[in-house]
């Protein structure tokens, strides 16, 4: 990766340029005092309410809203990639494009964190060898067909026996306990004294994008109870964000034309074992919008696979919703079922990876299954259930962000409900509250929720969008810093508990304009270049928003409003569940009880704010 631009020479280099040479060379400017004034690039207008004010190397749109640097005009109006933009204005000036030799860490507890987890996985990988007990641990993967190889690959371990291994392991202290704490692998007992979490089981690593080890599982030997551990939501892990297998994949298959997602981790191992390597698990919960974003990376076609059995049909339709709502044109789902009883890791060690590719190539496409589901219980031979199916089929089908695909479905469904396409395009869709749960015990369809759902602005965007609320929040406060004003010191200490990618970068963003306020865009981006956010920024900073000012800013307190709901609701449920399991500390059950009186409305006694969430950097204990 190539060096970091450091942050001055951009600022220096905003200095030197001027904006309304770079503009007035793609907008045809006239002065106006010590400003220039246009027409506005960024919406359709007849008369010109584009401001430049070269004196603040700045521009506004008093019609959209449009506003930035230079940089921020060749990042949106010629939609350069940002080294090119700043290349570009470096050219200008004279300057050559500085690179810092290597990054400094930005985050420090999350580098120390990461830090620790390495060690401790290297530990676990050592005692698979070396351990007393080791061969116990060997034989089990053996028995279950996993060879050294494998066991490589994947950097399984073995977390030993006992109660007080890893921190002695890694040389003990009490801040070496505290992270470890912190990332889940110690748990604290009430008189501060700490304990393994994983104990006589294999340990599987769960790795990010990049190969760093942020979390484990562990299964038990035998028939013990429970058969997997995970680690606890730690700052460096979210469940509903991560995926068993991402990184083994993309490390063994350049480019797969499909990648499968299954439920466990010995699915993963034991399908790459076989010969299948394109394939993760989600860590024991139903596939979330970000799963699949993130195997949408991996490939252009997700296959899903899932038990015969009822659970597994509940777990299809589920699955099948979600996979609607990021549906993008270019790519694709389809659902494998398996035989019932057989899980994939039995199945492919039964019948090898020949005749297991055999299922994949039969899996059902999305469009397939998603039709005979709704239409299980129906009779397509008659008037009254072709209806119903139209009912049922166009709010789902209207989730569909691809449009491509979405008319494929619509042009599909017409024709199973003998109606011409156009009858199924006009008017409003079906009701919100129809939608059916065709396999008899699956879950109603929710209504389609998102930030730019039910605020009435639609109609300055053109296509739906269907982004989380945490992807909207980021967007708007890219196109408008100063919304981060509306952002309490409470509503930013709840979000801290929001999982997610999207959720950390959007904390990441407020941190800097709470930190800086009335930042420019341009400036935000820029100190993230070299990481993974920054292209998420330059994305999000591309999205079309509705144009009004004051929609921007209810759409922004609405999304605040919901997310903050949701990490107060997230919050509390995982104290409850640490309080009926008795791990909690007395802190905790304050917290709890605390979050309940928000919830309520119910003002904290003697504070002169109710504290909406936990601090941050006191979660997840
Ligand atoms: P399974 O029980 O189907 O897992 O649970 P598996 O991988 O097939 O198990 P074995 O080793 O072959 O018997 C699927 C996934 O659900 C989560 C784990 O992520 C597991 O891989 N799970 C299951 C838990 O988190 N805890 C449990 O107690 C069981
Ligand atoms: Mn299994």
């Amino acid at each position: 990766m190539a060096g970091r631009i450091p942050q001055e020479f951009i600022n220096d280099l905003l200095e030197k340029v001027d904006i309304a040479e770079i503009v007035g060379e793609r907008v045809e400017l006239r002065r106006a005092g010590k400003e220039y004034k246009g027409l506005c690039p960024f919406h359709g207008e007849k008369t010109p309410s584009f401001h430049v004010v070269p004196e603040k190397g700045f521009y506004h749109c008093f019609g959209c809203g449009a506003n930035g640097t230079a940089l921020t005009f060749l990042l949106e109006h010629d939609r350069l990639e940002f080294v090119q933009a700043v290349e570009l204005l470096a050219a200008r000036a004279g300057v050559e494009v500085p690179r810092e030799a290597s990054r400094v860490p930005r985050d420090d507890r999350r580098s120390r964190l990461l830090d620790v987890v390495d060690r401790a996985d290297r530990w676990f990988r050592q005692q698979l060898r070396s351990h007393p007990q080791h061969a116990r641990a060997v034989d089990y993967l053996r028995g279950r067909g996993v060879d050294g190889e494998t066991a490589r690959t994947f950097g399984l371990g073995f977390a030993p026996p006992g109660y007080e291994n890893l921190l002695a392991g890694l040389g003990g202290g009490e801040t070496l306990a505290e992270l470890l704490v912190e990332a889940g692998l110690l748990a604290r007992r009430e008189d501060g004294s700490t304990y393994d979490r994983f104990r006589d089981r294999i340990v599987f690593p769960i790795r990010d994008g990049r190969g760093r080890t942020i979390a484990f599982g562990g299964r038990v030997l035998g028939d013990g109870q429970p058969k997997y551990l995970n680690s606890p939501e730690t700052p460096l892990f979210h469940k509903g964000s991560e995926l068993y297998g991402f990184f083994e994949c993309r490390r063994a298959i350049r480019d797969p034309a499909r990648v499968l997602l299954v439920e466990g981790y010995m699915d993963v191992v034991g399908l790459a074992r076989a010969g299948v390597p394109e394939v993760c698990a989600s860590l024991g919960t139903a596939a979330t919008r970000d799963h699949l974003e993130k195997l949408f990376r991996l490939a252009p076609e997700v296959v899903f696979c899932f038990d015969g059995d009822a659970a597994g049909r509940r777990a299809a339709w589920k699955a099948a919703q979600t996979a609607l709502d990021v549906l993008q044109d270019g790519v694709a789902v389809r659902l494998l079922f398996l035989p019932e009883g057989e899980d994939p890791d039995s199945l492919v060690r039964a019948e090898g990876a020949e005749a297991f590719r055999a299922r994949i190539a039969g899996a059902r496409p999305l469009s397939e299954y998603l039709f005979e589901a709704l239409s299980a219980d129906l009779d397509l031979g008659t008037l009254d259930d072709r209806s119903r199916l139209t009912h049922r089929a166009r709010p789902l089908l209207e989730r569909v962000p691809g449009t491509v695909v979405r008319t494929l479905l619509l042009r599909r469904l017409a024709e199973l409900a003998e109606l011409p396409v156009e009858a199924l395009t006009q008017g409003p869709a079906g009701r919100r509250d129809a939608p059916a749960a065709p396999p008899p015990e699956a879950e109603p369809a929710p209504p389609p929720r998102g930030a730019a759902e039910g605020s009435g602005e639609r109609s300055g965007t053109p296509s739906r969008v269907r982004w989380s609320k945490e992807k909207a929040a980021t967007a708007l406060l890219l196109r408008r810093p100063e919304l981060a004003d509306r952002v309490s010191e409470a509503q930013r200490a709840a979000l801290e508990a929001l999982p997610g990618e999207d959720a950390a970068l959007l904390r990441e963003l407020l941190a800097r304009l709470h930190e800086r306020p009335g930042s420019a865009t341009a400036v935000l981006i820029a100190e993230q270049l070299g990481t993974p956010a920054h292209d998420r920024l330059v994305a999000l900073a591309r999205r079309e928003l509705p144009l009004d000012r004051g929609a921007m800013e209810r759409e922004f307190d609405e999304a605040l409003a919901r997310m903050v709901e949701a990490a107060t609701g997230a919050r509390r449920s995982r104290l409850l569940a640490r309080i009926r399991s008795g791990e909690a500390g007395p802190g905790e059950l304050e917290e709890y009880l605390a979050l309940r009186r928000v919830e309520a409305g119910v003002p904290a006694a003697g504070a002169e704010a109710p504290r909406a969430a936990p601090a941050p950097g006191s979660r997840e204990r």
